[in-house]
């Protein structure tokens, strides 16, 4: 079995706090393995970069210092050789307000955006949200993993007139990460029709076995010109709560664009400070932290694979690439959504992301969050065998 770990093995109680994922089940005995933020505290550097900006008692306006900056470049030069610019970033407080941003400065109200299905569903409320056209492509499955179809995503571009493709690599909810052959692909076909290509990597900093993550920025001049990047150390280090997202957009005109856009809500002005430390000191110095982090995660997706072939063999675990949510398949089972969700929530009291909320090709399967002790995801599973045994 895998290895244990003093840091990570620690079980904190979070069941009456306000948490949304386990605050949401106070009442109940539920084991939440739904929300995608961590039961780990963030790592020491953070904690004590926050400590000390509250000790200055000074929480006044400031500007971005170099060490920030620095912080940021280093981090993509450092993890995955692509050399960024500190004029190619920008920010907002999170990853969908940029989102937000990104489709008021690029699109026009009614323009098509094509996202991949399943989705996570807070993505078709901000395309909505924006008046846009929400245009799906669904990704291929076989049984055992996800792919992608090239020439079915061009045919889509076409037929549905598609301005921006919102690529999320690693994807949410299945964990399908693009090689660099893929994401080549998107770029020839992107540029040949005129589609702006924004890429949330936010699920990128924690990969699995042999999957190496390529930001999609740094594939080609091509790709990097005609993109908007959107990342964030929120879930790798657990920062959710201080809701910060950057923006790297290596186009001038585009980044000129944007900034148009965002001058008018103040994100820069009014940037809140502990976001920006918490990201500096993430970005500096928690390299190390977070590689013993992934190989705790890396033994906890293993340990919850041979679980379920052992214990629950009708439930297929598609093993993600990156990130720490993984898709599993209940479709064995013949449930309707209810009630697999009934199954789940009311007899196993264990709390999922629901497939169903992934659009109609998440019907039959769940969402599950891995980043938990051992014990807890143990337990977790221990209380599905029971349920549908
Ligand atoms: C792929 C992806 N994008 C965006 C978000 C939302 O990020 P934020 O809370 O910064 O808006 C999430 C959160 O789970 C996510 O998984």
């Amino acid at each position: 079995m895998a290895e244990r770990d003093d840091i990570f093995d620690e079980i904190i109680d979070r069941a009456n706090s306000p948490s949304i994922k386990w605050g949401r089940y106070q009442k109940e005995k539920v084991i939440s393995l739904g929300t995608a933020d961590m039961d780990f505290h963030s790592p020491s550097c953070v904690r004590n970069a926050l400590i000390k900006k509250a000790e200055s008692g000074i929480y006044a306006y400031e500007y971005k210092t170099d060490d920030y900056y620095q912080s940021v470049i280093n981090w993509f030069s450092e993890h995955h050789q692509w050399k960024i610019k500190a004029d190619w970033l920008t920010n907002c407080p999170g990853m969908w307000a940029m989102l937000s941003l990104c489709l008021r400065a690029y699109t026009r109200p009614g323009d098509g955006v094509l996202i991949h299905a399943p989705h996570f569903h807070p993505v078709i409320s901000v395309i909505e949200g924006a008046e846009r056209k929400v245009v799906t492509q669904a990704l291929s499955f076989d049984g055992v993993r996800y792919s992608f179809d090239l020439a079915a995503f061009e045919e889509k571009i076409v037929s549905e007139d598609v301005k921006l493709f919102f690529l999320v690599n690693p994807h949410n909810p299945t964990g399908l990460l693009f090689s660099r052959a893929e994401l080549s692909g998107i770029a020839e076909v992107c540029g040949r029709h005129g589609v702006l290509v924004v890429s949330d990597e936010i699920n990128s900093y924690l990969t699995y076995g042999h999957a190496v993550f390529v930001p999609y920025g740094s594939v080609s001049s091509e790709s990097s010109l005609n993109s908007v990047t959107l990342t964030s150390p929120s879930k790798a280090f657990n920062l959710q709560g201080l809701t910060y997202a950057i923006g790297i957009i290596p186009d001038r005109a585009k980044w000129d664009k944007l900034e148009k856009i965002r001058s008018g809500l103040d994100f820069d002005f009014a940037t809140n400070i502990f976001s920006v430390a918490a990201t500096t000191a993430a970005y500096r110095d928690g390299a190390e932290w977070l590689t013993r982090l992934n190989g705790y995660l890396q033994a906890n997706l293993d340990f919850m694979d041979n679980y379920f072939r052992t214990n629950l063999p009708q439930v297929k675990l598609i093993r993600p690439g990156g990130g720490y949510i993984a898709w599993l398949d209940f479709r064995a089972f013949q449930l309707t959504p209810d009630a697999l969700r009934h199954t789940i929530l009311d007899k196993a009291q264990v709390g999922l992301t629901w497939g169903e909320t992934f659009g109609k090709e998440g019907d039959g399967f769940e969402r599950i969050n891995f980043a938990c002790p051992r014990e807890t995801l143990h337990e977790g599973l221990e209380r599905l065998k029971s349920a549908f045994s």
